[in-house]
């Protein structure tokens, strides 16, 4: 299994996002929270900001976008050159208009991937599956960091990685919510490859730098 470890720009410093990205450098990817206080009660940055970001970021950008009408929005985070750019299916009028935007992202040369709140069940995307790149599991109600793990969506993860798995294609299967080096254990076991933490890497315990934390949350899925 290749894990991927995708820190989360939700809970670093905000006055310093180069920096901040600077610290992630041994990551593989930096998740990037776009919320608009519609879809989830929380409002962070948009399409200004996140492009700025692609232009200084060591490490490919994971947009992570918890807002209505992605059909409409997330294109531009693709053409602005963003490596993954997921959205809510909650947020969508339909499967069609799910699959379509995710059609689009790739036309861009994104990776399209597909968000679902804990109480969405995964099956109808599961039977569409060669038409995403990334599905990513929530591991709590999304809006905010610092929440808990939910471990009863470790099956829905099993689901979601047994199906990838099948279908033999490359497709990571993200968690994201309450990562620790404890609950990595876990959603790795489930099935996952691919980690958000965002709390756990900038705020780690004992003040551990982020590279220390990144390299911690690794060790504990290595092998
Ligand atoms: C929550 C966001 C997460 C958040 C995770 O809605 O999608 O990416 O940053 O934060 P932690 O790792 O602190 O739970
Ligand atoms: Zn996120």
């Amino acid at each position: 299994m290749t894990v991927i470890i995708s820190p989360s720009i939700l809970s670093c410093d905000f006055a310093n996002f180069e920096a901040s990205l600077r610290q992630i450098a041994t990551a593989d990817m930096a998740h990037v929270d776009v919320m608009d206080n519609h879809f989830v009660p929380n409002l962070t940055f948009g399409l200004p900001v996140v492009r700025r970001l692609q232009q200084v970021t060591p490490v490919p950008l994971d947009v992570h976008l918890m807002i209505d009408d992605p059909a409409r929005w997330a294109p531009a985070y693709a053409e602005a050159g963003c490596y993954s750019v997921t959205f809510h299916v909650e947020s969508a009028l339909d499967l069609g208009q799910v699959i379509d935007t995710a059609c689009v992202l790739r036309s861009f040369g994104a990776r399209a991937g597909i968000a679902l709140k804990p109480g969405t069940p995964a099956d109808p995307y599961l039977a569409n599956l060669p038409e995403f790149d990334q599905i990513l599991v929530m591991t709590v109600e999304p809006g905010f960091g610092g929440q808990s793990f939910m471990a009863d969506m470790m099956p829905k993860v099993r689901q979601v990685a047994d199906a990838v798995a099948a279908s033999r294609r490359d497709i990571h299967v993200q968690v994201d919510g309450g990562i620790t080096r404890e609950t990595i254990v876990t959603a790795a076991s489930s099935g996952a490859n691919c980690f958000v933490a965002g709390s756990a890497v900038y705020g780690a315990p004992g003040g551990q730098d982020p590279a220390a934390a990144i390299a911690g949350l690794r060790a504990a899925v290595a092998g």
